[in-house]
């Protein structure tokens, strides 16, 4: 009996001591919670284990649904994932970022590893703790954590290249920066143009603009000064920008979604503003270089100098051609466009990407991207 009491009185007073220490361990400060102080061996493993387990645990009982293979699906993921996660995760051809080395973890190069779906969907959604990795699910809904997924799931094959290609193609998203491939790309003093719109926000967007080009220095249209090219300094993203890719694209595979692209450049062209904003769905994205805008932006706005541009532009098609992507197909087209600009005549090469949905009988256009760079060579950077 006696020896019982002994024995646990010695317990309680070695806990009671454990727990002074441990509270003077943390009050004195001396334990390094610095990212450039790894963990000791112990904790490290014992971390890594608890969060495998987790991620296993919480993943088991979610349902994958049916459409990761959907070519729209996998577009969408792609322009997700071009915009939020290569700074971490990388992507095909690229070697490190700037803040990779500072992460601890580091995070996992998704253009090499491929993650299980459900493990990656339950990971992008809910984060992880004591780590880098974010918790998306608080600002992304259901369908488009599982386009990251359905994404993650084809990266790991993907030439830079192809995957370049695929990211140019993907649906404009509002607010989304679309890293060095899209088209969307907010870099540079281009985006200086909320409040007071002055009809030239000086900026320059490299080989990216409005339909019409909105080439420089053209002092009626100048939103986008597409051809004074990198003048930011910022190389590395505007001269990178990659043009809009048609690959892929062939006439006739949608040729319904075709007549509308017809009617809407037919519109724009003659000046029929009713007739252009029929075609646009009432949740459209424009994209006219760096800016994305929504339809009553581009209402009030654009839509009235890319009408008045055209109206002095003499305009030649070269190409058009589609693709059909589940409820919805891509249009490209390529055109010429010539103008006078700062008092010479001046040709553009305009490039075009629609993103159609079938509503009813109708087609109607959910995304609009332009790009235009001059067509001859006079501008060599
Ligand atoms: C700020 C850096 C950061 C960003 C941005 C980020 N992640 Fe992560 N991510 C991490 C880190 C760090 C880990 C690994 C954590 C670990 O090992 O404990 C991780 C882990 C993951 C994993 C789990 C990998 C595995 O092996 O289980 C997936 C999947 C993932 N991230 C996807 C994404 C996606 C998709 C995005 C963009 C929407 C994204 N991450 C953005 C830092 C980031």
């Amino acid at each position: 009996m006696e020896s019982v009491t002994k024995h646990i009185i010695t317990v309680a007073a070695t806990l009671g001591v454990l727990a002074v220490g441990a509270g003077l361990f943390v009050y004195s400060g001396i334990y390094n919670s610095g990212a450039d102080s790894p963990h000791w061996p112990v904790t490290y493993a014992l971390m890594q284990q608890t969060r495998e387990r987790s991620i296993e645990h919480h993943a088991k009982g979610i349902a994958l649904p049916g459409n990761l293979d959907d070519e729209a699906v996998i577009l969408k993921g792609a322009g997700q994932y071009a915009a939020m996660c290569t700074g971490c995760h990388l992507k095909p051809g690229m070697k490190d970022s700037e803040i990779r080395p500072g992460l601890y973890p580091q995070p996992p190069n998704l253009s090499q590893v491929r993650v299980d779906p459900k493990d990656a969907f339950w990971v992008i959604k809910h984060g992880l703790k004591m780590s880098a990795m974010p918790a998306w699910g608080m600002s992304h809904d259901d369908a488009t954590i599982w386009s990251m997924v359905a994404f993650l799931q084809k990266l790991p094959d993907l030439t830079p290249a192809q995957y370049k290609d695929m990211v140019a193609k993907a649906p404009p998203d509002e607010d989304m920066d679309m890293g060095e491939e899209g088209g969307d790309h907010h870099h540079g003093s281009g985006e200086a143009d909320e409040g007071g719109h002055s009809d030239n926000h000086g900026g320059s967007e490299a080989a990216a603009s409005g339909p019409v080009g909105s080439a420089a220095g053209d002092q009626s249209h100048s939103h986008d000064q597409s051809a004074a090219a990198e003048s930011d300094g910022h190389d590395h993203a505007a001269a990178a920008e990659a043009p809009l890719s048609l690959d892929g694209l062939k006439l006739k595979a949608v040729p319904a979604a075709e007549a509308v692209a017809e009617s809407f450049h037919a519109a724009l062209q003659k000046g029929d503003r009713d007739a252009v904003l029929a075609l646009l769905a009432p949740e459209v994205t424009i994209s006219e270089g760096g800016h994305t805008q929504s339809r009553d932006d581009y209402a009030s706005r654009h839509l009235s100098e890319d009408i008045a541009f055209l109206k002095s532009a003499r305009i030649k098609p070269v190409s058009l051609a589609s693709m059909p992507m589940g409820e919805t197909a891509m249009v490209g087209s390529e055109t010429l466009i010539t103008a006078t600009l700062k008092g010479k005549p001046t040709t553009l090469r305009s490039r075009e990407m629609l993103t159609l949905k079938r509503q009813g009988p109708q087609w109607k256009i959910m995304g609009v991207r332009w790009q235009s760079a001059p067509a001859e060579n006079g501008h060599s950077d």
